[in-house]
């Protein structure tokens, strides 16, 4: 099988990160990207590219540079409360 790359968004947290070591188990390439506004960097444990999911360029840049065949996206801020305040973020 060849291993495909697989670019993970929102891994620094909690579902992600349980993916990632799911996909890895697997023998796929995770390549994380997430922005820390509210993961943690400890919780990556493979290649990771700093970024926001608004930033098309570094988005681009990143999907080429690593091949990636697939996204699997949970990039999200869950805080109910937090979108009904600031509904435009
Ligand atoms: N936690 C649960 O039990 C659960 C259950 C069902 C569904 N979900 C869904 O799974 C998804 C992830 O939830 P979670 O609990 O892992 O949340 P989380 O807050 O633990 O992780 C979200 C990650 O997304 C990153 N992020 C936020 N905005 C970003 C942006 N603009 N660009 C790049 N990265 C960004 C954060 O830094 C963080 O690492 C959400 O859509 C949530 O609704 C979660």
């Amino acid at each position: 099988m060849k291993h495909k790359n697989i670019l993970v968004i929102g891994e620094a947290g909690y579902i992600g990160s349980v993916v990632v070591e799911e996909l890895t188990k697997k023998g796929y390439n995770a390549i994380v990207y997430d922005n820390l506004s509210k993961g943690h960097k400890e919780a990556v444990s493979c290649t990771f590219v700093k970024g926001d999911i608004s930033d098309k360029r570094l988005l681009d840049k990143t999907m080429e540079k690593y091949n990636i065949d697939a996204v699997m996206h949970f990039g999200s801020l869950i805080v109910i409360p937090d979108s009904m305040k600031n509904p435009k973020e």
